[in-house]
């Protein structure tokens, strides 16, 4: 396993403030104290009970009990694996996030596996682009006419062409000096029964698939004929994830719209940048996912939505309505909104723009409808039957549907109210059935919410128990007042350094701990501790995200711990510290002197049994000490 360096985490933790992290998904409603309040990305509710601690600096969900530093949010709601969310937090912070030397092997390797995929994909891209423009390439540049793209087009996009046959690529590319286990990563080839690689694009028109930034993570590939399929395009690979990107966007984002036009295909996409709309992108052959919805909110503040208008497109439109309506609920802090448009006639995007020009297409963009009312519109025209009229039951088994996605109040009334009147209801009545159904799926939802994470906390805590008593009984035990020692020592902040409050010797030591995991949560106090502000809860919880505490997850006992023990003013806190530690230190001395009283009484040598008398005395005045000391408190 890659590490990354421990101070990397504490900078970007520093930086990555829990406020402008969980902000940019949450909005936040309720202030109380140091505590704000928003709705929960992780699981459906209407009241807020999804908080944010400013000065612990991470997390909490009182709903469903998710909680963590700003790390870890990022892990849950981007799907990121740990290292992964600390890149995405570094650079967004400006954090360089380096991985250490001792044992990243592996993190390298993997490094190095998807620089020479990469370099793959460019020697392929410039393969295809030269075959396009040579004698074989005629039958493709012909094709390119034939869709009426221009010669800039063909250069703005890199559009080549895959000759016919089974291993020109290959070849080409072994010359190079690829190795075949590195061609495999790359997603251009398959492998033959006989155990032979075979090009994966053979006399196909080539589309090379960017990312945001214009490297080259894929390709597509056209038939040039109506033979099937139609499209070949890469699988998922090393460095390619097509459920996360959108063709186009490295174009589009310079075209600094605040709008996005979403296609299904990138020869739309492609088709409408030549006439001029430069702000489209296509979805990359999946049902459109929140990653895509993500990633087009970076860059404009309304995409507008086109799906082909056969029953296939229809379906699609609904299930990504549904998909990004949840999504926008729950993440309250993303902002866009959503349009949905149609190509009059049946027609794709392309297709119409050459029948009728840009301008056309333009208006056709304008008249996009509001996402809300969109779905009024599907409830109806899906259940108007010609001849018969409006199916009413149908309508309003879709109305309440349809209802219960838009988290809007007053744009859910609006659809209550226009279907009102074919309902021949009252729009309250509507309303209530929608909140009713509504409010069911947010239960349906919440218990599968509920079960993953019970189930994924029982798992790891197994695991966690197993690994444990492998190696040292009670080595999670903590101790009530243990508990409460340390999360009196973490409030204490900087104050623990100032000796009007703390006495050098009254610092928390390793040894006033019995368990080793508190013990090495003791050591890692002392080693982060800054005058400043002395540990934040942020830093901490990193740490314990990888300890168990009394078989529980180390973080959701220390939690436990803070809510139960009333903050006091520094003061008294300090107080209350010390009484803690005391008290322990106490308590140790107590075992100590037990032992050291049996092993006297077991000696029998005269000399070893005035030395164990010597050190009971010693540890009788240093009680006596403590005892005198917490009761000046
Ligand atoms: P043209 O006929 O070339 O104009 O295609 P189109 O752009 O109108 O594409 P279509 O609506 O048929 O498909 C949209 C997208 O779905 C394409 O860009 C492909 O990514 C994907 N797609 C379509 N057909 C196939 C296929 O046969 N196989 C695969 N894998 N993907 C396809
Ligand atoms: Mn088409």
């Amino acid at each position: 396993m890659a590490r990354i360096p421990e101070s990397t985490i504490d900078e970007i933790l520093s930086k990555a403030d829990i406020e402008s992290v969980v902000g940019r998904y949450v909005t936040f409603t309720k202030r109380t104290g140091q505590n704000l309040f928003g709705l929960c990305p992780f699981h459906s509710e209407k009241t807020p009970s999804f908080s944010i601690s400013i000065p612990k600096n991470i997390y909490k969900c009182f709903g469903c009990q998710k909680s963590g530093n700003a790390i870890g949010f990022i892990m849950e709601l981007e799907k990121l694996s740990f290292p992964e969310a600390v890149k995405y937090l570094g650079d967004q912070y400006g954090v360089e996030v380096e991985w250490g030397d001792d044992d990243s092997q592996s993190a390298k390797d993997l490094k190095s596996k998807k620089d020479r995929v990469r370099s793959i994909l460019s020697d392929a891209a410039v393969f295809y682009y030269k075959a396009l423009n040579s004698e074989c390439g005629k039958p493709a540049r012909d094709y390119a006419a034939k869709r009426g793209l221009t010669k800039e087009t063909l250069v703005k996009f890199g559009i080549g062409y895959a000759p016919d046959g089974f291993d020109n690529l290959v070849k080409h590319l072994r010359s190079k000096g690829y190795t075949d286990d590195e061609l495999q990563n790359s997603g251009l080839f398959t492998v033959a029964k006989n155990g032979n690689l075979v090009d994966l694009f053979r006399g196909r028109f080539i589309v090379p698939i960017f990312d945001a930034f214009g490297k080259i993570i894929a390709f597509g590939g056209r038939n040039l004929g109506p033979e099937l399929p139609k499209y070949v395009n890469s699988p998922d690979s090393l460095v390619y994830k097509k459920q996360e990107h959108l063709y186009g966007l490295n174009f589009a984002k310079k075209a600094k719209s605040k709008q996005l036009i979403i296609v299904e295909g990138y020869m739309d996409a492609i088709a409408m940048h030549q006439a001029g709309i430069e702000n489209a992108v296509a979805a990359l052959g999946t049902a459109f996912t929140d990653s895509q919805l993500r990633l087009a909110s970076k860059y404009a503040e309304e995409i507008v939505f086109f799906f082909d208008s056969d029953q296939a497109g229809k379906n699609a439109a609904i299930r990504a309505t549904h998909m990004m309506l949840n999504y926008l609920r729950k993440v309250s802090g993303l902002k866009i909104r959503i349009k949905i448009a149609a190509v009059p006639n049946g027609k794709d995007p392309d297709e119409y723009i050459k029948t009728y020009g840009a301008e056309s297409f333009k208006a056709v963009v304008n008249s996009a409808k509001d996402v809300n009312d969109y779905l009024f519109s599907r409830a109806y025209d899906d259940n108007f039957i010609d001849g018969q009229g409006l199916d009413l039951t149908k309508f309003q088994e879709d109305i309440v549907t349809y209802g219960s996605w838009i988290y809007d109040e007053i744009k859910r009334e609006k659809l209550a109210t226009e279907a009102a009147q074919y309902l021949s209801a009252r729009p309250e009545t509507i309303l209530n059935a929608i909140n009713h159904a509504e409010e069911r799926d947010m239960k349906a939802e919440n218990n599968i919410v509920m079960r993953t994470n019970e189930r994924e906390e029982k798992t790891e805590v197994a695991r966690r128990k197993g690994e444990i008593q492998s190696q040292l009984p009670n080595e999670d035990l903590a101790y009530m007042q243990e508990l409460e020692l340390f999360v009196r020592a973490i409030r204490l902040g900087g104050s623990m350094a100032n000796v009007e409050y703390i006495k050098r010797e009254d610092v928390i030591r390793k040894k006033d701990f019995f368990g080793k995991n508190m013990q090495d949560l003791a050591g890692f106090y002392l080693e982060k501790f800054n005058p400043k502000n002395g540990v934040s809860d942020a830093l901490l919880l990193q740490k314990m995200s990888e300890m168990t505490l009394n078989g529980q997850k180390a973080e959701v006992v220390y939690l436990a711990a803070c809510d139960s023990i009333p903050e006091e003013k520094l003061k008294i806190e300090a107080d209350k510290y010390k009484k803690c530690l005391y008290q322990i230190r106490v308590k140790r001395i107590d075992m100590e002197l037990n032992v050291l009283a049996d092993m006297a009484r077991d000696s029998s040598d005269s000399n070893a049994r005035k030395m164990i008398e010597e050190r009971m005395q010693k540890a009788e005045l240093y009680k006596e000490q403590l005892l005198e000391k917490e009761s000046m408190l």
